[in-house]
């Protein structure tokens, strides 16, 4: 037989095979083998704020290169973050152990910048507020920090305060029960205005030193947790002095969408509002 007939012969029968596997492949069955599933999601939480823990970028390519999913999570039970995420979930649904307190807190240096007691926060965090202190300072705002990181105690104080304040009723909304609060997790600080008599009222928004955190404080990796107007997603009033840290980018992300940080990790987990 011709060198192309024996060539032809081959061909023909390597066709044929394949076609029969084409035919009795099941597609089907193995794409949908691997499909997203919320396993995917706690990797991705996870893995993403291991990332976002050591500051890395890292977490724009990460999440993107996820598919967005067509569910949310009905219940945020079984944690899917952890206390010492900066990127964990505290808010009026979802409370840190009583007994959480951060391993790497730090104190500010009180003969540098203005505070009214002890201030300690998680290092990620410290270092980044230093910096930004070093600029509030330079630009000459004149802004007193006044709370730090709060163990589930010192919560319970802030809370009665408020409580005997305003009444029991109404002081959820301006402070959190103990084990509900930011400001347990290391990462959070009160930053008042002496415009507004450092106190923590709504016109300490628009004082020089509110202002310029607004528009500034993102660029340090410190967003709002209570904005304006969010006051029914995030279920507290408008607290233009407290700032988390989150990272710059995330910060970033939450400053260019006008978000509240409540929106953006309930989307970041696919938590329904
Ligand atoms: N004032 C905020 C909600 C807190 O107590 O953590
Ligand atoms: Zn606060």
């Amino acid at each position: 037989m011709p060198h192309s007939n024996i060539l032809r012969n081959i061909l023909v029968i390597a066709l044929i095979n394949l076609s029969l596997v084409v035919a009795i492949f099941d597609f089907d069955k193995f794409f949908a083998g691997t499909a997203p599933s919320p396993q995917l999601i706690h990797t991705k939480a996870v893995y993403t704020n291991t990332k976002a823990d050591q500051g890395s970028n890292q977490i724009l390519g990460l999440t993107d290169s996820f598919p967005t999913y067509e569910f949310c999570n009905l219940v945020f039970e079984n944690r899917l973050v952890s206390p010492d995420s900066i990127l964990e979930v505290v808010d009026k649904e979802n409370m840190l152990p009583a007994d959480y307190m951060p391993s790497d807190l730090h104190t500010l240096d009180a003969s540098k910048y203005n505070v009214t007691r002890t201030i300690q926060l998680r290092e990620s965090a410290y270092n980044s507020l230093i910096p930004m202190l070093n600029d509030m300072n330079a630009a000459n705002l004149e802004y007193a920090i006044t709370s730090g990181y709060r163990s589930y105690t010192t919560q319970q104080y802030a809370f009665n305060y408020w409580a005997r304040y305003v009444g029991l009723a109404e002081a959820g909304g301006f402070a959190a029960s103990p084990g509900y609060s930011e400001h347990q997790l290391g990462t959070t600080v009160d930053i008042m205005s002496a415009e507004n008599n450092f106190k923590a009222t709504s016109y300490m928004g628009q004082t020089q030193v509110g202002i310029w955190l607004k528009d500034n404080a993102y660029k340090y990796g410190f967003v709002q947790s209570y904005p304006e107007g969010k006051t029914e997603i995030t279920g507290y009033n408008y607290e233009p002095w407290h700032y988390r840290y989150v990272g710059k980018y995330v910060a970033g992300q939450i400053h260019e969408n006008g978000l509240s940080l409540t929106e953006y990790l309930y989307d970041f987990y696919n938590i329904c509002l």
